[in-house]
This record gives structure tokens, C-alpha cells and sequence, in this order.
């Protein structure tokens, strides 16, 4: 059994120090490892990074996380993801990595995402230069997010998780309204979760969404967003293989 813990939109500022702390000193007692969903901070300033590394620094389990879009607000995503790696957290964009537990090996494949909507509702790469970037953007985040699955599979582990901010579904949107759907996921990141394999999705930034969802080919998905599971942090088991 692997226990994976996770939570996102945590948007921590300097008022924020030290409030998650005590709970995530909690984590070797029920979980192997954290994932952080994204939008860790509220703008993306160094700043706010910081308190975020030292909110996780050389915690007893391993931390991998993404940046939501909160953590670009500022322009200075790589300053935020160097003063993460620097506290010892592992951040992911398009890539993979795998991390040994009692329970075995599991292996996670993060990117930020981005939005498009979902099937039969969604935005395509056709017309002005902008609207095809924008499609382009979450195709290129969902096609790197399909390539580190599937590298990860390559490497023999006993779980795989695919990590995101943005949803891969519209179950996890319920409570947030119809319209914004298009702004909240897309369902191309679904598709590379289907078409790859993986045993779990967690993804955040949909506040007003809800927990529990699943993709079409049956990959359990969960919005973590802090505001959704009003808690430090939930854990999620993974079986054998
Ligand atoms: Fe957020
Ligand atoms: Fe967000």
C-alpha cells in the first residue's frame, strides 16, 4: 500500500507562516510522500515562495509539486520553482519522477496544465494566432503529461499519478459555475491520462469544485484545493499492481 498525500492551493503570503506546518510535521505518520497541487502561492513573488520552502523544508517525506497559475501571476515561475527545489521540493513541469516507499514505487508525472474546456464544449486551435496558442499550450502541457506517464511505465513502477493544477475533468468543477468551465481544465489532459495509464489524477484550482471524480477510461481523479477538502492535506491509497 502506498499512501499519498496531497493538497493544492495552499496561496501562501507572509501572513500564512507556519500554518500548515504542525499538520504537514504530521505526514511520516500517515503518508509516504506530499504532493503540492499548485497555486501555492497568491502571486508568484519570491516572496511568497519563500514562505512556502520554509513551510516544507526538509519535511520527513518527499515533496513533489507543480506550480499553478497563481505561482506565475509575478512573470518569475523559474525564481519560484528554484526557491522550491532549493527547500528540497521536487517540481515537476512535463516530466516525471518516482519515488521509493515501503509499499513500493510510484511514480509521478506533473505539469501546470492549462484550460480548453471539455468534450463537446471546448475550445479549438483554429482561428486568430492568440486562440490557437491557447489551445496549443494545453496540447503541448497534456502531450508531455502523456510522455512522462508513459516513461514512468517504462521504469517498472508499482503506481503512477498524474499531478496538475488545472482539472482533467468537469466531475471535479461541480460547484463551480458552467461558464468557467473552459478557464478550470481540459479535457486533453484526461485523454493523456487515459491513453497512457495512470492510477490516480490529483489536480487543484478549481476552488468551488468538488472532491471526487473519474476520467472516461475509469483513472480516479481528485481536486485537492485546499478550499474543497478544508483540511492540511487528504491521503489517498494506491495498491499493488
Ligand atoms: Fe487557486
Ligand atoms: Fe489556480
Amino acid at each position: 500500500m502506498i499512501r499519498v498525500a496531497a493538497v493544492g492551493d495552499i496561496h501562501m503570503g507572509p501572513d500564512s507562516q507556519g500554518l500548515l506546518r504542525p499538520a504537514f510535521e504530521t505526514l511520516p505518520d500517515c503518508a509516504d510522500l506530499l504532493l503540492l497541487a499548485g497555486d501555492l502561492t497568491r502571486h508568484g513573488t519570491p516572496r511568497e515562495a519563500r514562505v512556502v520552502a520554509r513551510e516544507v523544508a526538509d519535511l520527513p517525506v518527499p515533496v513533489v509539486a507543480v506550480l499553478g497559475n497563481h505561482d506565475h501571476h509575478d512573470e518569475q515561475p523559474e525564481r519560484v520553482t528554484a526557491i522550491l527545489r532549493d527547500a528540497g521540493v521536487e517540481v515537476l513541469e512535463g516530466e516525471g519522477t518516482v519515488v521509493e516507499c515501503a509499499g513500493g514505487t510510484v511514480g509521478i508525472a506533473g505539469t501546470k496544465g492549462f484550460g480548453g474546456g471539455f468534450v463537446g464544449r471546448s475550445a479549438g486551435e483554429f482561428g486568430e494566432p492568440v486562440m490557437k496558442e491557447f489551445v496549443r499550450t494545453t496540447r503541448r502541457s497534456a502531450e508531455s503529461l502523456h510522455a512522462a506517464l508513459k516513461e514512468l511505465d517504462t521504469q517498472g513502477c508499482t503506481a503512477r499519478v498524474a499531478l496538475t493544477h488545472f482539472s482533467p475533468v468537469a466531475d471535479t468543477l461541480a460547484g463551480e459555475p458552467p461558464e468557467i468551465h473552459p478557464f478550470l481544465g481540459s479535457y486533453l489532459l484526461a485523454e493523456a491520462i487515459d491513453t497512457a495509464g495512470a492510477d490516480l489524477a490529483v489536480h487543484g484550482h478549481a476552488h468551488l469544485g468538488s472532491e471526487h471524480g473519474m476520467t472516461a477510461g475509469g483513472v480516479r481523479v481528485r481536486n485537492v484545493a485546499q478550499p474543497v477538502i478544508r483540511r492540511a492535506f487528504n491521503v489517498y491509497r494506491l495498491g499493488a499492481a
